[in-house]
């Protein structure tokens, strides 16, 4: 069911301190992602799907909470494509009252350094070409426009797929002395 009423959307006074991030940590938090999921994203996704992402990549997946409250949670996996790695942001979240306050962005941060650390090259993902808010955090991130799927989601809406490329590893090729050497025999 959709947070609809005013209070539930009314901002929280919070110090950026006291909200807690934490990777995908067993079977509690399952119920924890499903509930925000369930009311922000257009898309339906059924207990498999969720399964499917946090039993095999937990460490991709980070919950926030406020005292004690899930307030956020960013749900990812990362695959072979061809001949390299790539991350994928499945699902990303903020309630309401909790929003405009960098926990979004945070929880991508953290997702995508696991990615970048287990050896990705690129992160991509789908937002909906409507959904301004998405498309900025995005943006701000480096992520760019690289495809528009036309009626990529149930609703009909269309969706650009965003990619973040990482910059490559510089690779230093210096004339070492052994080389010299060999050269002047
Ligand atoms: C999109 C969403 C996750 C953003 O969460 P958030 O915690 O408010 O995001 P952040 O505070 O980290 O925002 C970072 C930046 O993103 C941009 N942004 C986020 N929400 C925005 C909005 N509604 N309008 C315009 N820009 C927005 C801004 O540039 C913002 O930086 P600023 O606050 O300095 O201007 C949240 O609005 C949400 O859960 N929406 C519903 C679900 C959804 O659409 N998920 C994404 C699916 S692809």
């Amino acid at each position: 069911m959709k947070a609809s009423s005013k209070e539930e959307e009314e901002k929280v006074e919070f110090e950026e301190g006291e909200i807690e991030y934490v990777s995908y940590g067993g079977e509690h938090h399952l119920p924890l992602i499903m509930n925000l999921v369930d009311q922000e994203l257009s898309e339906p996704y059924s207990i498999f799907t969720y399964r499917y992402f946090v039993y095999l990549w937990p460490q991709l997946s980070f919950l926030a909470f406020h005292k004690g409250k899930c307030v956020g949670t960013v749900v990812c996996k990362m695959g072979e494509h061809r001949n390299t790695y790539r991350g994928y942001i499945a699902m990303l979240v903020v309630i309401k009252p909790y929003r405009g306050r960098g926990i979004a962005t945070e929880l991508v941060t953290r997702s995508i350094k696991m990615m970048m650390e287990s050896g990705c090259e690129e992160v991509t993902l789908e937002a909906e070409v409507t959904n301004k808010g998405a498309l900025a955090l995005y943006g701000r991130l480096g992520f760019i426009r690289a495809k528009r799927l036309f009626h990529y989601y149930l609703n009909g809406v269309d969706a650009f797929r965003l990619k973040l490329l990482f910059p490559r590893q510089e690779v230093h090729i210096e004339a070492s002395h052994g080389n010299n050497d060999l050269d002047s025999t």
